[in-house]
């Protein structure tokens, strides 16, 4: 049985949620006072963590239980590189941006495709997590990142568009309903939200490692 899916992942991590926004770098991202080059380095650590994500859904786009999702028109990778490279300028200390911190990510994208080899339909909490927080607060974070570092329309900021207001709010309920929709047993249900958690304590490994000192 899965009664009320979408809402068992919002009540499982709605803690971690709080966390994950009091998290490392999140809260001076959120005040507009952190560094484009911090910026960019979190984004650049999402790309990793969005492109297995991907990799693994795309592989798996046709499995019972993530073809519902329709998750493919809310891929983030090609947008979020162009972002990188929109970035990349006032991200830069030198005459490049480089990736300086990348241990929580990796272990999240190792974490990705251990699923997509051998649960696939455990990704369906990492898009839950990803691709609904996009959906919700994201929003808000769009508007924080252009006035912090003063970008115009798209620029740098294509990876939290998905359209108008009333789209952004109708994809997230569509998620939320498909999530409902799938047909699972009790144990995939509960692995889902315990993956959830997981990714949301991911989250905030992340957010922290990047608001550490250079190493
Ligand atoms: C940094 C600051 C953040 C802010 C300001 C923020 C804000 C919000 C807001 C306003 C909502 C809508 C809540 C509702 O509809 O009741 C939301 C939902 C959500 N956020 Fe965040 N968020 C942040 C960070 C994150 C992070 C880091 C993640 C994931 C790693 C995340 C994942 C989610 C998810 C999955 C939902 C959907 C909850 C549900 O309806 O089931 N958020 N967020």
């Amino acid at each position: 049985m899965n009664l009320g899916l979408a809402q068992r992942l919002r009540d499982g991590t709605s803690a971690w949620h709080a966390a994950a926004e009091r998290a490392g770098v999140m809260p001076a991202l959120l005040r507009g006072t952190l560094p484009a080059a911090g910026f960019w380095q979190l984004q650049r650590n999402l790309l990793l963590v969005y492109q297995a994500l991907e990799a693994g859904l795309e592989q798996h786009a046709a499995h019972p239980q993530l073809a519902p999702l329709q998750l493919g028109p809310l891929a983030r990778s090609a947008a979020l590189q162009t972002d990188l490279a929109d970035l990349a300028p006032l991200a830069a200390t030198a005459d490049t941006a480089v990736l300086l911190h990348a241990d929580a990510a990796t272990v999240y994208v190792q974490r990705l495709q251990t699923l997509a080899d051998q649960q696939p339909p455990v990704l369906a909490a990492h898009a839950y997590v990803r691709y609904l927080g996009d959906l919700a607060g994201g929003q808000a974070l769009r508007r924080v990142a252009q006035r912090a570092y003063g970008l115009q329309g798209d620029t740098g900021t294509r990876f939290f568009d998905f359209g108008p207001p009333a789209q952004v709010a109708q994809r997230g309920q569509a998620l939320r309903r498909a999530l409902d929709g799938l047909v699972l047993d009790e144990a995939t249900a509960q692995a889902l939200v315990a993956e959830a958690q997981w990714a949301f304590a991911q989250h905030v490994r992340l957010f922290e490692e990047l608001a550490g000192p250079v190493h």
